[in-house]
């Protein structure tokens, strides 16, 4: 196994389509409190449209040989956009200036994981986000049941902030 990693331009974001929903059908799997959340997401109603919302996006792949066998996906996005008809992500007051930092996807292939690439990906991702210096605020929202990406967060020093509807999320934010 020869892994390497990559940045893909949105225009090749085709590329991880199938990983997307892969990630949407896993965490349906994982959830207790309303898995039935997940039945209308997939590549073209969450990948896309955050694309097209974000001020920059930054999407890494991990390839093994010509295979992709996961992704990373961050955004840099108006703080305005966490707060919609789905639900309000995070007090919006409780962020100075415009924008947050998001790891908003993250998904590595089962016979991949506990290697190392994720947290390769993780770094990277985080790296690029804090290389834009006015913006101090960098989210991670993990749905119910994913405990296992739960603990990987916390290792990593985010911290959790708070729940939100009913706990369908737990948003993460950099402590
Ligand atoms: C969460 C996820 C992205 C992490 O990716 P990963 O490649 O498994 O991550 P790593 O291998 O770097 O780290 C996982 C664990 O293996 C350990 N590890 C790291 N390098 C390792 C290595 N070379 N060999 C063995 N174990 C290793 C890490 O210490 C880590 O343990 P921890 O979780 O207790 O901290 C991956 O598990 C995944 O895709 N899960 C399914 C999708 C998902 O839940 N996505 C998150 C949505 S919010």
């Amino acid at each position: 196994m020869s892994i390497h990693y990559e940045a893909v331009s949105e225009d090749q974001v085709l590329c991880i389509r199938d990983l997307c929903n892969e990630l949407m059908a896993y965490q349906k799997t994982l959830a207790r409190i309303r898995p039935e959340l997940f039945d209308s997401m997939c590549f073209e109603t969450r990948m896309i449209p955050s694309l097209k919302r974000a001020k920059a996006n930054l999407i890494l792949i991990a390839k093994d040989e010509d295979q992709i066998v996961g992704y990373a996906y961050s955004n840099i996005s108006p703080k305005e956009t966490y707060s919609n008809e789905f639900a309000t992500f995070f007090d919006l007051d409780s962020v100075k200036g415009n924008d947050v930092g998001c790891l908003s996807q993250f998904y590595i292939r089962e016979k991949y994981r506990n290697r190392g690439i994720g947290t390769v990906l993780f770094e990277r991702s985080m790296t690029w986000l804090q290389s834009f210096a006015s913006i101090n605020n960098r989210f991670i929202f993990v749905s119910n049941g994913n405990d296992q990406a739960l603990r990987f967060y916390l290792g990593k020093g985010f911290a959790i902030s708070h729940p939100i509807l009913d706990g369908f999320i737990t948003v993460l934010r950099n402590s």
